[in-house]
């Protein structure tokens, strides 16, 4: 059955407009019921209005406080029938009542190799650490900031000659692979949770083909379409 989906931007919104892609193009059998913004500006909102998705906006600094706007934010949610939620660089931390709402029900994408490098500069804090190896990661999302189990990973170089914004560039074109990828297992109901491990049901599908990629590693590995 087609999994309701809203997904949650603040930005430019390059990972639901790959998610985006692939339910048009029947590689992932969901139905974004919203685009929910908290900022009137973002490209994010444009790219679903392109595609004649349902947005709203949320503004947060329009709220009296914080618990109004999270209560308007579960409101769209639900409101919107969703029954997962896809953050795609959504820059606000989600109350614990709305995590609990949708548990187990909630992905994230962070631009590091979690458990390194949490938080809102990701990709900036490992090119400024001088790590060789960075990464992005798709996982679920609990009360933790960038802490639930880990769904799929995407590991690539990190250049001598890197800055925040080259390395960041990097990793974003693997997220537009993973991404996908993840939204498309939770929507065919093959991911389940098992204490801090993601299980993946196996379906027997080819893999993809990863040469266009430049040096990577990407495990589980991504499946023919993503
Ligand atoms: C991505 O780097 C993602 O990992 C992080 O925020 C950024 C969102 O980019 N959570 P976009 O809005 O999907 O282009």
């Amino acid at each position: 059955m087609t999994l309701p989906v809203a997904v949650l931007v603040s930005g430019s919104g390059s990972n639901l407009q790959a998610i985006i892609d692939h339910i048009e193009a029947g590689r992932i059998d969901a139905r974004i019921t919203a685009v929910v913004s908290n900022k009137a500006e973002a490209q994010g909102l444009d790219r679903a209005r392109r595609h004649g998705l349902a947005t709203v906006t949320l503004p947060h600094g329009d709220f009296p406080d914080r618990a109004a706007f999270d209560a308007a934010l579960l409101g769209a949610v639900r409101d919107s029938g969703a029954r997962a939620v896809i953050l795609a660089g959504f820059m606000r931390l989600l109350a614990p009542r709305f995590i609990a709402a949708f548990r187990d029900r909630i992905l994230n994408i962070h631009p590091a190799l979690l458990p390194s490098f949490p938080g809102i500069r990701g990709a900036a804090d490992a090119a400024a650490y001088g790590v060789t190896i960075a990464g992005a990661t798709v996982h679920f999302v609990d009360e933790k900031m960038d802490n639930g189990p880990i769904v799929i990973q995407a590991a690539v170089p990190a250049l001598p000659g890197d800055d925040g914004p080259s390395l960041a560039a990097r990793i974003l074109a693997l997220e537009h692979r993973i991404y996908p990828q993840a939204v498309a297992w939770l929507a065919a109901g093959r991911l389940s949770i098992d204490g801090r491990k993601t299980r993946l049901a196996p379906a027997g599908l080819a893999l993809a083909d990863l040469s266009d990629a430049g040096p990577c590693l990407v495990n589980p590995p991504l499946e023919v379409g993503f």
